[in-house]
């Protein structure tokens, strides 16, 4: 399980993260899910180690890693860019972080790694060759190798649209079921949110307003903020889908 108790970050006396309380357990996945600028990376790079928190804790199977730096850890991130290696091919990417730590994945283990993500076919392409679901793959597949004890992924669907970004989720899912590994996801899209994950924390003003499970959210929103940012959008969207089905029908009545 992993806790995070009283976690407090500022930036230049701007106060981002303020008293954050959570916990995530073992195989789970969790969706951190706030509008842009909200702290959700800054909460993400938290939890790796990339940034200290100016107070409070971070404790990870019992173990207190407040102060333990991030390569000692053992969590790992998709960045939001990929930050794949331009100069290296597919298969050069995915081993990359073996280089240093062979034994953590055996040849077979990245093969079959290679194999449910569906790269079989691009391991010599360079990056510039791939599509955005096919980096995000190779994104995915160089961080799994690794081990990590949890993964974290931030906004890996917001750059993947239509059926690869269903795709991309389904991927994701299968990755943390199948491995059961507690994978945290940060997105601003609720859609992505409720549909990805077995609990959702939404953040608003460097706090947690709610944190519960999809339908849980849905059904009982705790304060208008929630109201507003989750069911407002969803609804945007439903309204869209449906216009667009009004200007077809509506384009067919003229066409017939
Ligand atoms: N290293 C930094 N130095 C100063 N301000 C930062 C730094 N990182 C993030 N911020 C600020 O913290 C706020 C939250 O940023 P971020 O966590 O990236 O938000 P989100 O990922 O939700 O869009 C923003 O106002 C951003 O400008
Ligand atoms: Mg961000």
């Amino acid at each position: 399980m992993l806790e995070l108790m009283n976690v407090k970050k500022s930036y230049d006396n701007v106060t981002i993260l303020n008293d954050i309380n959570l916990e995530i357990e073992d195989g789970e996945i969790v969706s951190i899910l706030g509008p842009s600028g909200c702290g959700k990376t800054t909460l993400l790079n938290l939890i790796l180690g990339i940034t200290d928190a100016d107070s409070g804790k971070i404790i990870f199977n019992g173990k207190d890693l407040t102060h333990v730096p991030m390569e000692k850890r053992g969590f790992n991130i998709v960045f939001q860019d990929y930050a794949l290696f331009p100069n290296l091919n597919v298969y050069q990417n995915i081993t990359y972080g073996l280089r240093n730590k062979p034994n953590i994945s055996t040849k077979n283990e990245v093969e079959d790694m290679i194999h449910l993500l569906g790269l079989e076919e691009h391991l010599h392409k360079r990056i510039d060759q791939l599509s955005g679901g096919q980096k995000q793959r190779v994104a995915l597949a160089r961080t799994m190798v690794m081990k990590p004890e949890i993964l974290l992924l931030d906004e890996p669907l917001s750059a993947l649209d239509g059926v690869i970004k269903e795709s991309i989720k389904d991927r994701i899912k299968t990755i943390a079921k199948e491995f059961h590994l507690t994978t945290i996801i940060v997105t601003h899209d609720p859609e992505e949110a409720l549909t990805l994950s077995d609990r959702v924390m939404i953040v608003n003003e460097g706090k947690i307003a709610q944190y519960g499970k999809p339908e849980e959210i849905i059904e009982t929103p705790k304060d208008s903020f929630v109201k507003k940012f989750i069911l407002n959008q969803l609804e945007i969207k439903k309204n869209n889908i449906y216009s667009l089905f009004a200007s077809e029908h509506q384009a067919k009545v003229q066409t017939a």
